[in-house]
């Protein structure tokens, strides 16, 4: 059982890698950049790139969860949940919870088209609540990795 723990810890991290850097690259990268754009171009910018890594990032997020659960029930982590020690267990639920919501039910249900009816009445202003919205998700992520991190390997809070 070690083995497939240690196996699903890596693909864990690997989906982490590429959902939470790819979120970093459209926060510190693309959205910035579109910024440099005449207002009216920057939503069909910034609906070209992120629509295309919100398809990649569904597969990392499915990977991410599927194998968080599979460490949780193998390594009997639920009942952590309560303990504040192990609130890196929480804020990884959490944050997985927020994102899976987003790319699942939220993006292709109605946020879609309430961000292509805002972007063309107020570009400029969507644009910054966009890159608002970014830079709250990169920092809780930041925070999540982190505490994961240090937490699985010794640091307590
Ligand atoms: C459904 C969501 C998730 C669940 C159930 C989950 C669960 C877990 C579990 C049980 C571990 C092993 C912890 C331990 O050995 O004490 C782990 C490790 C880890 N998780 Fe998650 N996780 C989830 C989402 C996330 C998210 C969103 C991130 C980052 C933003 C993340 C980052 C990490 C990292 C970096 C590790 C490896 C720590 C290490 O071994 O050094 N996880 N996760």
């Amino acid at each position: 059982m070690n083995d497939w723990i240690a196996l699903a810890r890596a693909l864990h991290v690997a989906a982490v890698v590429h959902w939470i850097g790819g979120l970093m690259f459209v926060t510190f990268v693309v959205l910035p950049g579109l910024g440099d754009l005449p207002a009216e171009q920057r939503a069909a910018g910034f609906a070209a790139v992120e629509r295309r890594f919100a398809r990649q990032a569904r597969v990392s997020v499915a990977i991410a969860g599927a194998t968080g659960f599979f460490m949780m029930q193998t390594l009997g982590l639920w009942s952590a949940l309560l303990d504040p020690h192990m609130w890196r267990l929480g804020a990884m639920l959490a944050l997985w919870t927020i994102f899976a919501f987003m790319l699942f039910v939220a993006e292709p249900l109605f946020l879609h088209a309430l961000f292509d009816r805002r972007a063309a009445v107020d570009p400029v202003g969507t644009h910054r609540l966009l890159l608002r919205m970014h830079r709250v998700l990169t920092l809780l992520s930041l925070v999540t990795v982190v505490g994961a991190v240090a937490g699985v390997h010794g640091f307590d809070v």
